[in-house]
């Protein structure tokens, strides 16, 4: 742990860390927008029951509403790539804690499924006409079902860790694995996807500037700083939070010259999307060059979370023994064929976002109120 990541990894090995991760913040873009989303959403149908002033739906969240089923699908399918280089990388810890907590953690599948279906009906209107409440409903269930299913991996992820419970946790039978980082974690993550959905939702509003009222932009441009900046205050305090709740081997591995620079990284990033948040006032703020930077301080806090993240893993489990099936899997040639699949995805997700894009527009009868 005394070179920084990837560094002190051969070749091999530190290929797959860099993968993991860089494929890591793509995902983690996509799986943010739609927990954050959701969450938006949800909170937004139940503005009706608290009287008419609050019950119209304001920018954002037509933008968004338009957008979730879309944005699950690519979290899905961009899921896939970490879960790659993971299994490469880790293999033995990775595959206990999933067989431990297989049935259980399984039934994140369905509930995506559920989630996606729920999505799909919200954007018909079909669940409007019967009042606000099944549609607030519907939405409760797309939260609950990703609120699940975030939890889900983080305690597969926290039982991988701990080799030292698993038999104890085998004969025990037990469906459920109780770890106190669980609760600091989700809620780091939870926190920090709204600032990643604010600057999406911001970018998504240059990109369809021409399409909006300017005093219904101002307003959302408001709104997103104050989403952005809140949840970039909280995500740096459950990142402290964190931080204090582990042992003290896994401290030192955050502090190691491995990843302290990268946790810096993530600080800077976070600093430097709120410098980019605080001053907007209205739609006219919401320039390409302060979201260029946003987003360049939006990565440096990803990539720097995921790397201090992956240090905590690789101060618990032993990675040495793994280090000769690395230069074996890298010798056996299939990056190649995973770079032309990861370019011709890129293209199909792209074109997609094009299309929907592009209907959103033509659906569009005039300038959105
Ligand atoms: C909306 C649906 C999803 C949500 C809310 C979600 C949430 C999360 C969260 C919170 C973590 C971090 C766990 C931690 O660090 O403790 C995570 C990790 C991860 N997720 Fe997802 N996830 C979703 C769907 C998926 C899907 C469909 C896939 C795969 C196809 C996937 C692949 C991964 C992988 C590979 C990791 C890294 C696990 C590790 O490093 O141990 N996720 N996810």
């Amino acid at each position: 742990m005394d070179a920084l990541f990837p560094f002190g990894f051969p070749g091999p090995t530190a290929m797959y860390l860099t993968f993991y991760i860089v494929t890591g913040v793509i995902y983690g873009v996509f799986m943010n927008y739609t927990l954050a989303g959701a969450i938006l959403l949800a909170m937004g149908r139940l503005r009706p029951f608290l009287g008419s002033r609050w019950a119209r739906p304001g920018l954002i969240e037509k933008v968004v509403g338009d957008w979730l089923p879309a944005m699950l699908g690519m979290a899905i399918t961009t899921g896939v790539a970490p879960l790659l280089f993971l299994q490469i990388l880790h293999k033995q810890s990775f595959y206990t804690a999933n067989l431990l907590l297989f049935h259980r953690f399984m039934l994140f599948l369905p509930a995506l499924i559920v989630a996606y279906y729920m999505l799909y009906l919200l954007k018909s209107k079909r669940l409007d006409v019967w009042g606000p409440w099944p549609p607030a409903s519907a939405l409760t269930i797309v939260v609950l079902c990703f609120i699940f299913v975030a939890w889900a991996w983080t305690e597969n992820h926290l039982l991988s860790l701990h080799h030292e419970l698993w038999g104890e946790f085998y004969g025990s039978g037990r469906w459920f694995y109780a770890d106190a980082e669980l609760w600091p974690r989700l809620g780091f993550t939870v926190t920090v996807s709204f600032a990643t959905l604010a600057l999406v939702v911001a970018w998504q509003f240059v990109w369809g500037r021409g399409g909006h009222e300017t005093s219904s932009l101002d307003l959302a441009a408001r709104q997103l700083r104050l989403l952005a900046v809140v949840a970039l205050a909280t995500s740096a305090a459950e990142a402290v939070l964190w931080f204090l709740w582990l042992d003290t081997p896994a401290r030192a591995a955050l502090r190691s010259s491995l990843a302290m620079p990268y946790a810096a990284l993530a600080l800077v990033g976070i600093t430097l999307q709120a410098a980019c948040w605080l001053p907007v006032k209205s739609g006219a703020d919401l320039t390409a060059k302060r979201l260029g930077l946003a987003t360049a301080g939006a990565v440096a806090m990803l990539v720097g979370a995921g790397v201090a993240r992956e240090a905590r893993r690789l101060a618990a489990v032993d990675l040495g023994s793994l280090l000769e099936s690395h230069r074996h899997a890298a010798a056996v040639g299939g990056i190649t064929l995973f770079l032309a699949c990861f370019l011709l995805n890129a293209g199909v997700i792209g074109y997609c976002a094009w299309l929907i894009k592009r209907d959103i527009a033509m659906a569009r009868p005039s300038r959105v109120n």
